[in-house]
């Protein structure tokens, strides 16, 4: 008979997600072994206590979620996670990657797109690209072939950004922008079809007066589900709702394929004991919905 399905839950966060642990249930998790507070140097002991009790055959049915609030500190929780398999033997579990829901949220907004759009080739615009979200939404619209500008209030930080990112994906058409002014952010949307705002909660990136200058936009998706919203004129349940033209997503409305997206990506966990996903493996499974 099969073992129990075990996920093992690393937060950086003091409590651990409530919301994480829910989904894992709901996926199909039997049981959830949640820890809060993990610092990297505590990671070895946690992975070793995944791998050393279940017989290699077993072990797909044992997996780690990395969630917190802090998308840097879930990154050093997953490599350091990484290092400390020892695959040559046999001895791995699954691991997935999601703090603050940052790869099923950027995989949910890039799948809502891909739905109106072909996007290889679309001007496409990523404001509040700097972020966790933005960046992982740049680096999925490029896995599209999409031809990305993305956007900071400081120009200088979306190049950092941008040369991060093509350090990963070779050859990314990516354009580092400063939309810091309504000057500078009226030549970012210049001749843009798709917008994503992925923006701070509560931060206006896309005022409704420069709508106007943007007669080529067709598609626009907003992460932001705090009031003020990210784009004015779209509301936070839009979903696919045509405004003057503009086909608007919000928070909410990209919600439910995010949600969808997790719980496959939890699923995906325990069907073998390799599984490795960030956020384009994560994109890949997205495609189902
Ligand atoms: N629906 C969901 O399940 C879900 C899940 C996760 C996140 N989200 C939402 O997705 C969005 C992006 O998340 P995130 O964690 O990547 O966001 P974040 O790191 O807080 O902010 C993203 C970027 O927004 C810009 N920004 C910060 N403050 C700003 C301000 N006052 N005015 C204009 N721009 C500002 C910054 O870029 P620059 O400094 O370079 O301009 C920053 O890098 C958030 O609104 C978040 O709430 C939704």
């Amino acid at each position: 008979m099969d073992k129990r399905k075990i996920l093992i839950q690393l937060d950086s966060d003091a409590q651990a997600s409530v919301f994480d642990r829910v989904v894992a249930i709901d996926a199909g998790a039997d049981e959830v072994f949640s820890y809060g507070a993990v610092k990297p140097e505590q990671v070895r002991d946690l992975v070793h206590g995944a791998i050393f009790t279940r017989g290699p055959k077993d072990l797909k049915n044992t997996a780690i979620f990395i969630g917190g609030s802090n998308v840097a500190a879930g990154e050093r929780l997953f490599q350091e996670a990484l290092k400390h398999m020892l695959p040559k033997y046999g001895l791995r579990v699954s691991i997935l990657l999601d703090p603050n829901g940052a790869n099923t949220t950027a995989a949910a907004a890039v799948r809502a797109a891909s739905r109106h759009l072909n996007l290889k080739g679309i001007p496409a615009l990523v404001l509040g690209g700097t972020g966790p979200v933005g960046q992982r939404v740049a680096r999925l619209l490029d896995r599209q072939g999409a031809d990305i500008r993305l956007g900071s209030r400081q120009a200088s930080r979306a190049a950092a950004v941008c040369e991060a990112i093509r350090s990963k994906c070779a050859g990314a058409a990516l354009e580092p922008v400063g939309t810091g002014s309504a000057i500078e952010l009226a030549d970012a949307l210049e001749g843009r079809i798709l917008v994503i705002a992925a923006g701070a909660a509560g931060a206006v990136l896309f005022p409704g007066e420069a709508r106007a200058g943007c007669p080529s936009l067709r598609l626009a998706i907003d992460l932001n589900a705090v009031p003020p919203l990210g784009i004015e004129g779209v509301e936070v349940g839009d979903r696919a709702k045509d405004r003057d033209g503009v086909l608007c997503y919000g928070a909410i409305g990209v919600g439910d394929t995010k949600m969808k997206i997790h719980k496959a990506a939890i699923a995906r966990l325990f069907e073998g004991n390799d599984q490795v996903l960030d956020a384009e493996e994560i994109d890949q499974l997205a495609s189902a919905f």
